[in-house]
């Protein structure tokens, strides 16, 4: 029995989807925990390129069930539209499963997801416009539409009725918007249940059963923790909880029965939309990342901003997940660049911080403070084994180890499933 969570450690797009599509081939279940149509993961088989945006990256993984966990939202025009596009490319999704405590993302969150954006003005957190913010705020706001709703027509038509009463004020006075009426939404809704019920589940009975039976689950974060809601860079985050925890509760499954905690991190570090990031750099190196490593965001087609690998973040996150493996992406781009600088603390106004600062205003502020390590020149893209890097890439990350508090288990060095280095075998 396993049961791996697999998270991301920076602030999104570390490679979950080539962790997932590593172990995925040997587990029974893939279950993304958290997040919708907000992610974008991508796995690279045979020279083929696959971006799994609400779908787990698990829906590739032959052998493995895949399932949207009931910390999911969904929406359920880019689901079917997602299930429609992998089918007609060959994949066979008929195994998807969907939690019925799932919520479904309405249209008009996606409206007031724009028009909050809009007038947060220079404020504004970047979103992804897909309407998961406001979707979680009604759910914890106990106005959210579940997945279940859709088998029991009345209670799905006063929920709508409820959630408009409310959202209809607000875009009409606030936000000088036209009135939605509830009949649209709810034909919206209704125009997918029949294709939608055969794939509800109680997901969370289901993959217990399968954990109690000596069956390997994978948990599958969207995000990551510097966007978690609780412990990244607030309000600068998504509106769930992609750190293990809330793997845990987006899954329903114990904290007693989690075997390993994969922390996914970039050899350097990127962000999607706004907030602090203190190893951005704006200079040649900036560019040189987004070229080399590809940095655009799979979902909204956003550059990603570029820094140096942030060992203090490494540490921040390593502790607030437990993580007991690493897994570290794209070595490979940090080939024939001379000098690899590695942010070990940062000066906040003068003084040295070595863990995360205690306000979000200092955290602002830090520069980052930096060591360098010689790189390498030698091609790393085909090997297999430490042993085969260069020592210099070697030490690399034996210093990234020994700084992020946590053992490196699994080496990117190349986009494809096989260009992995496996130090250490979760399911061995
Ligand atoms: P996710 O959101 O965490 O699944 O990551 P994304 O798929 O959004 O972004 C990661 C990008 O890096 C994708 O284009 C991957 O194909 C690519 N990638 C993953 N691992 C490696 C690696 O080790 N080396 C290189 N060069 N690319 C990688
Ligand atoms: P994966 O799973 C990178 C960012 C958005 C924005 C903030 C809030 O591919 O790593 P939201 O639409 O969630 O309310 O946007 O979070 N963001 C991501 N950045 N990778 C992601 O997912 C992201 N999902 C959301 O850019 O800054
Ligand atoms: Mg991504």
């Amino acid at each position: 029995m396993a049961a791996i969570i697999v998270v991301g450690a920076q602030w999104g797009d570390e490679g979950k989807g080539k962790a997932t599509d590593i172990l995925g081939g040997r587990v029974d279940y893939v279950v993304k925990p958290n997040g919708g149509n907000n992610a974008g993961h991508t796995v690279v088989v045979g020279g083929e390129k696959y971006e799994l945006k609400l779908l787990p990256a698990g829906v590739l993984s032959e052998n493995a069930t895949p399932m949207i966990g009931n910390g999911c939202v969904v929406n359920l025009e880019a689901l079917f539209e997602e299930i429609d596009g992998l089918e007609a490319r060959g994949a066979d999704t008929s195994k998807l499963r969907i939690s019925g405590n799932a919520h479904m993302v309405a249209p008009y969150h996606q409206t007031l997801d724009r028009v909050t954006e809009r007038f947060l003005g220079k404020r504004a957190i970047g979103t992804t416009g897909r309407g998961i913010g406001p979707t979680y705020a009604d759910k914890v706001g106990r106005v959210g539409l579940r997945v279940q709703d859709i088998f029991d027509e009345s209670i799905l038509r006063q929920k709508i009725e409820a959630a408009l009463h409310q959202k209809n004020q607000i875009l009409v006075k606030l936000y000088n918007r036209r009135a939605i009426e509830a009949d649209r939404i709810f034909d919206y809704f209704m125009s997918y249940a029949d294709r939608l019920k055969p794939m509800v589940v109680d997901s969370a009975y289901v993959l217990n059963e399968a954990l109690d039976a000596g069956k390997h689950v994978l948990m599958e974060g969207g995000q990551a923790t510097m966007l978690d809601v609780d412990h990244g860079t607030y309000p600068f985050v998504t509106s769930s909880n992609p750190t293990s925890g809330g793997a845990c509760v987006g899954a329903g499954i114990g904290p007693t029965k989690i075997t390993s905690t994969l922390g996914i991190i970039k050899a350097y570090t990127t962000r999607v939309g706004a907030g602090p990031f203190p190893t951005e750099l704006f200079d040649k190196w900036g560019e040189f990342l987004q070229t080399t490593g590809g940095e655009v965001g799979v979902n909204t087609g956003r550059l990603r901003r570029c820094g140096w690998y942030d060992s203090v973040l490494a540490r921040y996150a390593s502790r607030v997940n437990g993580f007991t493996d690493l897994f570290v992406t794209k070595l490979d781009v940090l080939t024939g660049i001379g000098e690899i600088p590695i942010c070990v603390a940062y000066d906040v106004d003068g003084v040295r911080h070595d863990e995360m600062p205690l306000t979000q205003s200092d955290f602002h502020h830090a520069v980052p403070i930096y060591e360098t390590m010689p790189a390498w020149d030698e091609d790393i893209t085909g090997c297999t084994t430490l042993e085969e890097l260069p020592e210099k890439a070697r030490d690399y990350l034996a210093r990234l180890e020994e700084l992020s508090g946590c053992r490196i288990s699994y080496v990117g060095v190349g986009p494809g499933r096989d260009q992995t280095i496996i130090v250490n075998d979760l399911l061995a």
